[in-house]
């Protein structure tokens, strides 16, 4: 295995991390309805820069839609039922969300993924998400749906603990990442994105984080 490793062709690519998934361009066909449904739901419930609990504000300005948003400030990282900005409730998950996320779940190999929470990140260019599990959720047996839309950015996804030196996953508008399983708790983070004018959404990144952050529904009785 070493062996082959070291000796395979240098330009072959680097083999992603058990329970890793990447599709390329998954989310292209719903990129109309997609972008259509973010607009929507953006006016709703306005992008704003989080503070971390350390009093540090995001680069990433974020917003959410479903039934749980991610939240970050000064009492800490969790799921919220209701928008801090405005107290009520986070727009519902659009229905092409709903249907991607199933989608992109089932190629990557997890039948019936029901997200109930979707974190909107925006990146200007320059802002960048530091290396970070996502362990805020109540139950690891769902994987992450990670969709990329706008320019480009590197993806850095790494080992279970923050030794693990990541690998770096160039992702472009329209690609999909997935990871659950072994890899649920990989540590992950974004690259600082670099200026750019993408044809449909000028010169910001947008992903679409999408989770199971409640507890998961029980199969059967
Ligand atoms: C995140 O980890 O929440 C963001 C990942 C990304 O922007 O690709
Ligand atoms: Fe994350």
């Amino acid at each position: 295995m070493f062996e082959l490793e070291l000796f395979s062709n240098a330009s072959a690519r680097p083999s992603l991390p058990t329970g890793v998934t990447r599709l390329e361009g998954f989310a292209l066909e719903w990129q109309d309805a997609l972008l259509a449904a973010l607009t929507q739901v953006i006016a709703a419930a306005p992008l704003r820069h989080m503070l971390t609990p350390g009093g540090q504000r995001m680069s990433v300005a974020m917003t959410n839609c479903g039934a749980l948003g991610w939240i970050t400030d000064r009492r800490g990282y969790r799921y919220a039922a209701l928008d801090p900005r405005s107290g009520e409730p986070w727009p519902a998950l659009p229905e092409v969300i709903r249907k991607l996320a199933a989608a992109a779940g089932l190629a990557a190999g997890y039948a019936s993924f029901e997200p109930d929470a979707c974190l909107i990140n925006c990146y200007a260019p320059g802002a960048r998400m530091s290396l970070h599990q996502d362990r805020d959720e109540q139950d690891f047996g769902a994987p992450i749906v990670s969709v990329s839309l706008g320019l480009p950015a590197t993806f850095l996804i790494g080992g279970l603990t923050r030794r693990e030196r990541p690998l770096r996953l160039p992702l472009a508008h329209g690609d999909v990442v997935v990871w659950g399983g072994p890899a649920r708790l990989a540590y992950h983070g974004v690259a600082p994105v670099v200026d750019g004018l993408h044809p449909k959404l000028g010169r910001q990144r947008i992903n679409l984080t999408l989770r199971r952050a409640g507890a998961l529904k029980l199969n059967g009785n």
